[in-house]
């Protein structure tokens, strides 16, 4: 009864209830799938971190591009045609370092890698209403004002519907060039105000930070990247997981399971008493007895039991054919005593001394 409930007591939903093989298998998922998914939430974070990285520094790296073509415009272009802008009646944009940053910028975007990049000189009183700052720009510049040891803020915004990601560097009235045509409608040529009006892009200050530069890529792009990375990685982890899991259950199954599956049967023939000495001296479990591990000492002293309890059973059977022997003798001793003992054959010995002793007297 007790060894009963015993039982039944084991049977319940137990990892050791069920076959090696599967507790192992299902152990090792647990780990993996543990491991997995804190090192993809780890690696995943990781990889969109250096997605955005590359594309904020791809982003600066434009943005200095940029500058320096406005440097350039600055310095060369503008005092070259400033003569002819102060007397023309038509405004010429080559003088002007934001056109020029903006024309190199669309050149730039033919080119199929930079095709989805953007850059806006996000203004908070622009020349050109097409440049005001939105909500958000407006926001980053003030940032960039109130902050002036922040040379660059990046991340993620959406506009339109689209998320974006943005890459943005502050920009501030460096020279006294500028102010000629930012400073008062009066300072400015007249060709400046007939093309943009008088309204807006004036008052600006030397050293203000009046814009941000912006470099926006829609985030699509730049997480694809992360993403395609982190599934081609997780695919190889996966693959490599499934691999040694079938391995670790082949070897199991060929050095753990097999081997002990092949002792149970052994012993099992042992207690019900229908295995001979030649099947202990099989190839089968003395293989196993020649292993130099925990299985093989098993087997080795399953090994010496077996061959112990045959040798003790021989002496037994020939212990058992000589007591039979003796009783044999004994029992015909017994059958001659009867025999001598009898009646009719001490009449019968009578009978012979009666004879031998008439032949005597003849
Ligand atoms: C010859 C006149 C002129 C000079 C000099 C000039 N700008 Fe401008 N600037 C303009 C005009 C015109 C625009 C609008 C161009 C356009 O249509 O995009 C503009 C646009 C800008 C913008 C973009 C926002 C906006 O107002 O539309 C910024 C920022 C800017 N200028 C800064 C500067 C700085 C800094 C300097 C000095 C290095 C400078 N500008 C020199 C005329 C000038």
């Amino acid at each position: 009864m007790a060894e009963n409930a015993l039982v039944n007591e084991r049977r319940g939903w137990q990892l050791s209830n069920f076959k090696l093989g599967t507790q192992f298998t299902v152990f090792l998922m647990l780990v993996f799938i543990g491991g997995l998914i804190v090192s993809g939430v780890i690696l995943y974070r990781t990889l969109e971190q250096r997605a955005e990285d590359e594309v904020a520094s791809k982003g600066l790296i434009l943005i200095q591009t940029m500058n320096s073509v406005r440097n350039y415009t600055s310095t060369q272009v503008n005092p070259l045609l400033a003569p002819d802008l102060a007397t023309a009646d038509a405004f010429i944009p080559q003088t002007v370092p934001a056109f020029s940053a903006r024309e190199v910028f669309e050149h730039l975007r033919t080119n199929e890698q930079y095709r989805n990049f953007f850059y806006k000189e996000a203004t908070l009183n622009p020349t050109n209403l097409r440049d005001q700052a939105d909500e958000f720009e407006t926001a980053l510049v003030q940032r960039f004002r109130g902050d002036p040891a922040l040379r660059e803020q990046s991340g993620f915004r959406t506009s339109h519907g689209e998320t974006l990601f943005y890459s943005a560097r502050p920009l501030a009235i460096g020279a006294e060039s500028c102010l000629v045509c930012h400073s008062t409608p009066d300072a400015a040529p007249d060709s400046l105000i007939a093309t943009y009006g008088s309204e807006h892009g004036f008052g600006w200050m030397l050293n203000e930070v009046v814009a941000a530069q912006i470099i926006y890529v829609p985030a699509s792009d730049v997480l694809n990247s992360a993403r395609s990375a982190f599934v081609l990685i997780m695919v190889i982890v996966v693959a490599t997981f499934a691999l040694a899991l079938l391995l670790i259950n082949a070897l199991l199954r060929r050095s753990v399971v097999q081997p002990v599956e092949q002792m149970g049967l052994y012993a099992q023939g042992l207690s019900d008493g229908d295995i001979t000495a030649a099947e202990v001296e099989s190839e089968g479990i003395k293989g196993v007895a020649r292993r130099g591990d925990e299985l093989g000492q098993s087997a080795r002293v399953f090994l010496n039991m077996a061959r112990e309890r045959f040798a003790r059973e021989q002496g037994l059977k020939k212990q058992v054919q000589e007591l039979r022997i003796q009783i044999d003798e004994v029992k015909k001793h017994q059958q001659v005593k009867e025999i001598v003992e009898s009646e009719y054959f001490q009449e019968l010995q009578n009978k012979v001394k009666d004879m031998r002793a008439a032949r005597d007297n003849k």
